[in-house]
C-alpha cells in the first residue's frame, strides 16, 4: 500500500510517503529557529508556518519518494494531541486530499505513533514488525513523559505519565534558567558531556515511589533555588557544565530506573524508547547499560525518528489499515486533548 502521512501537531511540518512498511521519504521542516527568539513555541506563529509549509513539504515528500499524487492509496494525518490550530492545518489538508482522491483516510494519535517508532530501522528506514515483542515503552518528549505496556501490536495500556513537567520541558526550563538558547535539551546534552554528573546531588523525583508516574517540576525548582544561591556558577563555564551534567543525571536516572523496574515487574523482555528526549546521549547510554545488566533487549528510536516526523505517523496508519482497516471520517474533527489510555 502506498500512503501519504502529514504531521503538524506542534512546531514541525512534516510529510512522508510510506509503502509496505518502507519509509520512502520523510521531509521535516522544523520551526525551532523561529520560536527560539521567544524561548518557546508560539502557537500562532506555528500555525502560520504550517499554513505556509504543508503544501511544499508534501510536494517534496512525494518528489523524494518518486510518487505521484495519483499513486496514493491512502492518506493519514495526526489527529491529536497537539496545538489545536496547528493540528487543524495538516489534518484538514489531508482530509481534503483523501476526499479529492476518493481514498481512505486515517487520523492517528501522535503518541501511539511514537510508541512504534523504535521498530522503524535501517537505511532506507523500514518498519520491522517481524521482530516485534511485547515491551515497556518510554515516550519522552517536550510535552509528555509516559510509560506504556505494549502487550501486542496495536494493543497497549498506559502505566504512568507525568504529573506536572515532562522530562523535555524540564530540560528546556532548566536551560532557560541557565540562559541557554531554546530548546535547552540539546544544549544541556552538549555541555553535560564535558561536566561531572556527580558534582551536585539534585533530587530524583518519585524514584522510590511504587508507581509508574513522573514529576519533574520539583527538580526544576530545586535547580532554580540552587542557581539563586550560587549565581557565580553561571559565569563559570566549567561549573556550568557540572550543573548541566548533574541535572541531566537526575533526569536520566529517574527515567531509566522507572522504565526498567516496570519491565521487570511485568515480566516483558524488551524495552523501547522514543520522543525528542531519546536523542539525549546520557539517556541512550543509561538505558543501554541498565538493559544489558537486566538482560532486557532494547530498541531506541533512531535519532531522526525521535523528534516529530510524519514517517512514524505513516507507518502506524498503514499498520492500522492492514489490521482491521479502521478509517476516520472525512468530517471528523481534530482531538487536541487525545491522550493515550
Ligand atoms: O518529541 P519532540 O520533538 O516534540 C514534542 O512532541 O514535544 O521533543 C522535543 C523535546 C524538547 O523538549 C527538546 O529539548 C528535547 O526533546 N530534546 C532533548 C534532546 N534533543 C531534543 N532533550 C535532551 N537531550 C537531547 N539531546
Ligand atoms: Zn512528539
Amino acid at each position: 500500500m502506498t500512503l501519504l502521512a502529514v504531521e503538524t501537531s506542534c512546531d514541525e511540518t512534516s510529510a512522508s510517503v510510506v509503502r509496505d512498511g518502507a519509509v520512502l521519504s520523510n521531509v521535516v521542516s522544523s520551526q525551532i529557529k523561529l520560536h527560539a527568539e521567544y524561548g518557546g513555541v508560539v502557537p500562532e506563529l506555528a500555525t502560520r508556518e504550517h499554513l505556509r509549509n504543508w503544501q511544499p513539504v508534501t510536494e517534496a515528500a512525494l518528489r523524494a519518494a518518486g510518487i505521484a499524487v495519483a499513486d496514493l492509496e491512502a492518506i493519514a494525518a495526526t489527529q491529536g494531541p497537539g496545538l489545536p490550530n496547528a493540528l487543524m492545518i495538516g489534518f484538514k489538508a489531508a482530509q481534503a486530499l483523501a476526499f479529492a482522491l476518493s481514498k481512505p483516510f486515517v487520523g492517528v494519535n501522535h503518541h501511539e505513533a511514537h510508541l512504534y517508532s523504535p521498530w522503524i530501522t535501517g537505511q532506507p528506514p523500514r518498519a520491522d514488525f517481524k521482530h516485534f515483542e511485547p515491551n515497556v515503552s518510554l515516550i519522552v518528549s517536550g510535552g509528555h513523559t509516559m510509560l506504556v505496556h505494549v502487550r501486542a501490536e496495536l494493543d497497549h495500556i498506559v502505566l504512568g505519565s507525568t504529573l506536572d513537567d515532562a522530562a523535555g520541558e524540564c530540560f528546556d526550563k532548566v536551560g532557560k534558567l541557565m540562559g541557554l538558547p531554546y530548546p535547552g535539551g540539546p544544549e544541556l546534552d552538549r555541555l553535560a558531556a564535558e561536566g561531572s554528573a556527580t558534582a551536585h546531588d539534585f533530587p530524583r523525583p518519585l524514584l522510590r515511589e511504587a508507581n509508574d508516574d513522573f514529576s519533574f517540576a520539583g527538580l526544576k525548582t530545586s535547580v532554580r533555588y540552587f542557581l539563586q544561591k550560587n549565581p557565580a556558577l553561571l559565569d563559570d563555564g566549567r561549573a556550568l557544565r557540572d550543573v548541566c551534567a548533574s541535572v541531566q543525571a537526575a533526569i536520566v536516572e529517574t527515567l531509566v530506573t522507572k522504565t526498567v523496574r516496570a519491565a521487570r515487574r511485568l515480566g516483558v523482555g524488551c524495552v523501547t524508547a522514543s520522543g525528542g528526549v531519546t536523542c539525549n546521549r546520557a539517556l541512550r547510554a543509561g538505558l543501554e547499560s541498565a538493559c544489558r545488566r537486566h538482560r532486557l533487549s532494547l530498541r531506541l528510536a533512531e535519532r531522526s525518528l525521535c523528534t516529530d516526523n510524519a514517517g512514524m505517523i505513516g507507518v502506524l496508519a498503514e499498520r492500522k489499515l492492514l489490521h482491521g482497516g479502521t478509517t476516520t471520517l472525512l468530517d471528523a474533527e481534530i482531538e487536541p486533548g487525545w491522550h493515550l489510555a
